[in-house]
């Protein structure tokens, strides 16, 4: 089966952008399935640097398709301005394609996702306020817009009618700024989003399972990571979607049997944005100095990232939800310089040894990480683009990862730049299986 998925196997930022942009090159389509421009991908291709939000990496490569699933909630606004950037750069958006059934980030939603934070005060989730948990509020409580409505104006006018009153009403309780918007506005705007859009909006779930038939590659690019999943992460500290493999299906309509390989993202450290539990975080000027060596700034935000050593036990929690079968270990390039390297291989809570994550965040916030200590290098100017060329310390430390996980590194990304790529692994389609 020529699937490929690609998920973050940690908070975030694990540096997914690049490793869809690198894998897309043989792929026909890159599926993105759930989030949305809460997302901030950043891929550098020689002098120009893209950072995608909405908009699925591959759309990047010339002549592969990009498809947005029903599992991601879009901002159309934002995403207009998403695709000025590639316009901008001579691309085209001829290869997009949108779920009809993707819903719809309203005004209201991130105004509802602004007010919401404000009132939960210390509990704040610290989101990107982007209006995402809202979005996906509405979709579950069904009162969402869909992407296919774009093209029934009738049903617009509808729904805008009961809906805006409502949003209102929510706002004015969270003592919230109301959303100045009426229902004749609210027409204009979906007509300027079909115009721009609406070209582009079809059954993707059918086009996606035609193109698996007719043994086309097809690559899903996850966005977030899986300590965010809704069901599976740091909750409540966590985003509104199913990050991990399974939202694959329920994000693109597919079956769980057609997924082949999944790659998991995992940072050679760890980061966070936002708040909550962050056992191997690192604090002052260690903190301080590994988020400015890994350039550590949200794409989406511009807050800074915690920053902290690799965690194996969220790597194998991480293994275990998805079903990883190889690694992309990122920003290896990152810890060249370092004595000595921590990693985290099981927590000490209330005096117990636990190798698996806890559901509890309390337990969790008491956590002590249980480190062993390996060897850092300080060389990494003599490679030549090959694993053999790797510093001798790097090479054990990515053997660590994989005995600690029991999953083979597939690749190996040593800076932000295509060409900064070992792959290891090299058979992630059938054709380069022969
Ligand atoms: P994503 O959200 O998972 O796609 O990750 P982000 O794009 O938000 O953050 C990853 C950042 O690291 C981006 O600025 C990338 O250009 C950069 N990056 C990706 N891989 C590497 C790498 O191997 N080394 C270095 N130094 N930077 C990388
Ligand atoms: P990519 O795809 C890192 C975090 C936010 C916040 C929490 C909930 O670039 O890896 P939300 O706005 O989703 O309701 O915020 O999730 N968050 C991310 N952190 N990378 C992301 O995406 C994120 N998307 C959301 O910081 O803590
Ligand atoms: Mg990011």
């Amino acid at each position: 089966m020529p699937t490929l998925a690609i998920i973050g196997a940690q908070w975030g930022d694990e540096g997914k952008g690049k490793i869809t942009d690198y894998l897309a090159e043989n792929a026909d389509a890159v599926v993105r399935f759930q989030g949305g421009n809460n997302a901030g991908h950043t891929i550098i291709i020689g002098e120009n640097t893209f950072k995608l939000h909405t908009l699925p990496s591959g759309i990047l490569r010339k002549g592969k398709l990009a498809i947005i699933g029903n599992g991601v909630v879009i901002n159309m606004a934002d995403m207009t301005e998403e695709a000025k950037q590639l316009t901008d750069a001579g691309m085209t958006l001829d290869c997009l394609r949108i779920s009809d059934r993707a819903h719809v980030i309203m005004n209201y939603h991130k105004k509802l996702d602004g007010a919401e934070e404000s009132r939960r005060g210390k509990v704040a989730v610290g989101t990107t306020k982007k209006g995402i948990g809202p979005a996906y509020q509405d979709k579950i409580a069904r009162c969402g817009f869909r992407a296919g409505d774009l093209l029934e104006s009738d049903l617009i006018k509808e729904k805008a009618g009961v809906l805006l009153p409502m949003k209102n009403e929510l706002l004015d309780m969270y003592g919230g700024e109301r959303c100045g918007c009426t229902v004749d506005k609210m027409c204009g705007m979906f007509e300027t989003w079909n115009e721009s859009f609406g070209r582009y909006i079809c059954d993707t779930s059918v086009l996606i399972n035609d193109m698996i038939d007719e043994g086309k590659n097809i690559l899903f690019e996850g966005a977030q990571g899986s300590m965010l999943d809704v069901d599976h992460g740091t909750y409540p500290y966590v985003t509104s979607s199913s990050t991990v493999g399974g939202g694959i299906c329920s994000g693109s309509g597919i079956a769980p049997n057609r997924i082949k390989e999944v790659v998991g993202c995992l940072k050679a450290y760890t980061t966070r944005v936002g708040e909550g539990p962050f056992v191997t975080e690192l604090f002052g000027e260690e903190g301080a100095y590994l988020q400015d060596k890994g350039g550590e700034f949200g794409t989406t935000t511009g807050r800074g990232r915690r920053c902290g050593w690799l965690d194996l036990v969220v790597a194998r929690y991480s293994a275990r939800l998805s079903g990883i079968t190889h690694w992309a270990i990122t920003k290896l390039d990152v810890l060249n310089g370092y004595e000595e390297i921590k990693v985290c291989v099981a927590y000490e809570i209330d005096g117990e040894i636990l190798k698996h994550f806890p559901a509890s965040i309390r337990k969790l916030e008491r956590a002590k990480p249980v480190y062993e200590t390996l060897k850092g290098w300080k060389d990494m100017a003599d490679y030549d683009g090959s694993y053999r060329s790797l510093p001798l310390e790097a090479k054990e430390y990515l053997r660590f990862i994989e005995e600690s996980t029991g999953v083979p590194v597939g690749i190996i990304s040593i800076g932000p730049e295509r060409s900064q790529t070992v792959d290891v692994y090299k058979k992630w389609w059938p054709a380069q299986e022969q």
